[in-house]
């Protein structure tokens, strides 16, 4: 991460205000630039995903997705210097000439003279993300500091500022042995302490084992994605140890009736998938305890509408769905 960027951005902030006309729009990037990045570039320029059992790793390390990780760069450096465009290598790949081997899009159409220019005065109007943070996957802790400037809290961010209260971040060491684990942490907001946990299916297989490594992080977890995952009722055991779970995701798994009553002392437990599981009624007379549940994905399960029906009866404000 380029600190010195972050550094100077207060500055061109500044003068940015005195020399730009109040008549003059600021370019929005997400009404108006980022369509443009989704179209054509951020196909290259994205997450790592798997294809056809194969990791697609984004070109030159550079993601597009994200503002920490256009802030971030590639694997050569900095490719953003807000308030100079001609200092950014974003804005200086789609001006080269087309034969030269760094233009970019690489392939595909090229971006319009309009688009260039508003590419040109974002950058030039100080690089402001106003809020969007994309992608959080792979965002290492405490990356955003640079985008929070612009940052508005929404609902479920102050949700979250009052469930981190007394939350300590997590230390490097534990971090790392989640990693080994195949689990991938991400913050769920800005410099937050609380995460969210996925683990790649198809590159490292998520068992029980995997899910029992995770528990030096139960204070800081929120959401848990498990779904098309080898976990078993077991998992759950070591899930119910996780006092601030808001977000569970089962679906497609192994989980049984018997499973979801582990779950029931899970107080904060707002979203719970069981989309394409063998759950039935039986299981849904354990999550009707779970007063704090606002949302039950049961599509593809063996629960009934007459099951379903019930456990919305016994939680107010509850919407479970079976289609
Ligand atoms: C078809 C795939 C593809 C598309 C679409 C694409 N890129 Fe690239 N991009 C690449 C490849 C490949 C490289 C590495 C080129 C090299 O190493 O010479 C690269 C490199 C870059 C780099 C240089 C990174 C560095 O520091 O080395 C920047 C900046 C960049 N792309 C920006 C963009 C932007 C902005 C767009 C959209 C206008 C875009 N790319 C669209 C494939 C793509």
């Amino acid at each position: 991460m380029s600190n010195s960027v972050f550094r100077h951005t207060p500055l061109f902030f500044g003068v940015l205000c005195l020399i730009t006309p109040a008549t003059q729009a600021a370019v929005n990037f997400e009404k108006d630039l980022l369509p443009v990045l989704t179209k054509k570039c951020i196909d290259c320029h994205k997450v790592p995903a798997v294809v056809n059992g194969q990791k697609k790793d984004p070109k030159a390390g550079l993601r597009l997705d994200a503002s920490w990780a256009i802030l971030k760069g590639s694997e050569n450096g900095p490719v953003l210097t807000p308030g100079a465009p001609e200092k950014s290598g974003m804005y200086e790949s789609v001006i080269l000439p087309k034969d030269d081997d760094g233009h970019m899009p690489s392939k595909g159409d090229d971006l319009t003279a309009d688009e260039i220019k508003l590419l040109k005065s974002w950058i030039t109007e100080g690089a402001d993300f106003g809020g969007w943070v994309g992608n959080t996957e792979g965002m290492p802790l405490g990356a955003l500091t640079a985008t929070t400037k612009a940052f508005k809290p929404r609902p479920h961010d102050l949700f979250y500022a009052a469930l981190e209260k007394d939350v300590k971040p997590l230390s490097d060491d534990v971090l790392a042995k989640a990693k080994a684990a195949g689990a991938q942490v991400a913050p769920v907001k800005v410099e937050s302490p609380l995460v969210r946990i996925d683990f790649l299916t198809g590159v490292s297989k998520c068992d029980d084992a995997k899910v029992a490594a995770v528990l030096p992080l139960k204070e800081n977890i929120v959401q848990l994605e498990l779904g098309r995952t080898d976990i078993t009722d077991a998992a759950l055991k070591t899930v119910a140890q996780f006092p601030r779970l808001v977000v569970l995701d089962l679906r497609q798994t192994k989980v049984t009736d018997a499973g979801l009553e582990s779950l029931i002392g899970l107080k904060k437990l707002e979203t719970l998938n069981l989309y394409g599981t063998e759950i039935t009624d039986a299981g849904l007379k354990h999550l009707a305890k779970l007063k704090s549940l606002k949302n039950v994905y049961l599509w593809q399960s063996k629960a009934t509408e007459a099951g379903v029906k019930q456990l919305n009866a016994a939680i107010p404000g509850l919407k479970a769905s079976i289609k």
